[in-house]
């Protein structure tokens, strides 16, 4: 059965009071657009459109860089109507299934199970059951149960209004069908609009048959109108990220405190204390611990290591058994060595730091190769740009480092060197050997300290 799909996005978002498009708004950092156009292709379509109107100058350089077909809408003349645009690409397959933009939730699972149960040549809807329908289309039933029409909340009548049972908007339609039936639908409704749904009492009409699948979770099926909306659905998300990694042996000190903006892969007896957001692609090894306020971006983390509160991970990878933090800053191209340990107020960037190497205090280390078993004394800064160019430190292994002292790039620091604190290193320092470049003590006898004038 081929399949194509067609993504509505054409629509204003007025109460999201924007000058972002609807659909661009980020749910879990993705634009809403962009969860709904993953879901789709996991639905493997021969053909994949977004039909955008509204905020298309936002949308339309957003679906060229995700190579998904757009089909412009110059005006919202309604569902059907949107869907009237997109023809040529509906024509080419045998089934269509209407997808909102401004549905970031359902899943796959969920949609497969529609397009399982809708016959070829049928029609299926995905419904949902609301304690309050306010806003959506009415399913409406006849005494068999059979679906006889979808009816809108300002079209509907005070019995109608008290059906429970809303629609989605999430429908499959048979193609050709479709496309031969389109020209019936009329605008004379109370919003003046080609309303999609009218295609349902259409083939009621024609003798197609009606299958539905009442999602259980209505947030698979809810829509972002207001931000009120659209922050409910982060939640509902993030709880269901929280769940996952529960499920999967992640001890979480509060599941409503985590944000995960990507992927996450993890083992097991992790414990991630609150506040933490792993974004972009995270991994985690068994027996790691998080503690409060850590934000980890495309990382891998080792067995073993501990990462203490308010520490930034970005871009780096790091080994088993590994210490970082508290207040401790990886930037990306940062690669530590098992056992290593970085500090607080320490920041490092594209730095390799060798087996057991200790960053321990208030440093910076930027392109830099360091060995194994180093010091870094605290307050130590490589100084790896000269106004103009970045230049490279070489530290090489059991290398002591004295407290505040400056490595001035290009220089190497060959195995064993000692420098003295407070050095500003220039030249390369030798094997085995204390390296220093203190000016010598002196005392003044006698010296009066200043005193606060009058
Ligand atoms: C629609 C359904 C309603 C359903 C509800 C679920 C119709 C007539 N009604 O109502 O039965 O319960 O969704 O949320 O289909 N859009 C366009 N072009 C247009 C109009 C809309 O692309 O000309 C897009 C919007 O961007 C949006 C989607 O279609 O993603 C739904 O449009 P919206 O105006 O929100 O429809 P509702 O009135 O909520
Ligand atoms: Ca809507």
């Amino acid at each position: 059965m081929s399949l194509s799909i067609v993504i509505l996005a054409a629509g204003k978002g007025t109460r999201m009071k924007s000058a972002m498009a609807k659909v661009m708004h980020p749910l879990a950092s993705r634009p809403l657009l962009q969860h709904v156009i993953d879901t789709a292709k996991t639905l493997l379509p021969q053909q994949l459109s977004v039909v955008a109107g509204n905020g298309a100058d936002q949308v339309l350089p957003f679906l060229e860089g995700n190579q998904v077909d757009a089909v412009i809408q110059e005006q919202q003349l309604g569902t059907g109507h949107a869907v009237m645009q997109a023809i040529s690409a509906i024509e080419k397959t045998e089934q269509v299934l209407v997808l909102y933009g401004d549905v970031p939730l359902t899943r796959s699972e969920t949609l497969q199970q529609l397009i399982d149960v809708t016959s070829k040549q049928g029609l299926g809807i995905l419904t949902t059951k609301l304690d309050d329908p306010t806003g959506y289309g009415r399913i409406v039933r006849n005494d068999a149960d059979d679906v006889i029409c979808i009816t809108e909340q300002k079209d509907a009548d005070e019995a109608t209004k008290a059906i429970k049972e809303v629609n989605s908007g999430i429908m499959l339609l048979p193609s050709q069908w479709l496309i031969s039936s389109l020209d019936k639908l009329g605008n004379n409704n109370a919003q003046g609009e080609y309303y999609l749904t009218d295609m349902v009492a259409l083939a009621v009409g024609d003798g197609l048959h009606i299958a539905t699948v009442c999602c259980e979770d209505n947030a698979e099926v809810a829509g972002v109108n207001t931000r009120q909306q659209l922050a409910e659905l982060e939640r509902h998300y993030q709880l269901q990220q929280a769940n996952t990694l529960m499920t999967n042996g992640v001890t979480l000190a509060d599941p409503a405190r985590l944000d995960v903006r990507g992927t996450v892969t993890t083992g097991t007896d992790i414990t991630i204390d609150v506040n933490v957001i792993l974004e972009g692609n995270v991994s985690i090894a068994s027996n790691v611990e998080i503690g409060a306020n850590c934000i980890i971006k495309d990382a891998e983390i080792g067995e073993g290591s501990v990462i203490l509160a308010n520490s930034m991970i970005d871009s780096s990878v790091v080994g088993e058994g590994v210490n970082i933090g508290p207040f401790a800053r990886l930037r990306p191209g940062t690669v530590l060595a098992d056992k290593a340990k970085i500090g607080n107020f320490v920041e490092t960037k594209n730095a390799n730091i060798g087996l057991g190497s200790k960053v321990n205090h208030l440093s910076y280390i930027g392109d830099t190769d360091m060995g194994s078993d180093v010091n870094i004394g605290a307050g130590t800064i490589t100084c790896n740009y000269d106004g103009a160019n970045k230049h490279r430190t070489t530290i090489g292994d059991r290398v002591f480092v004295g407290s505040d002292s400056q490595l001035v790039a290009p220089v190497t620091l060959e195995d064993g060197a000692t420098i003295g604190a407070g050095s500003t290193i220039r030249k390369d320092a030798p094997s085995e050997a204390l390296t220093l470049t203190k000016n010598s003590q002196k005392t003044v006898a006698g010296w009066q300290r200043p005193v606060k004038k009058k």
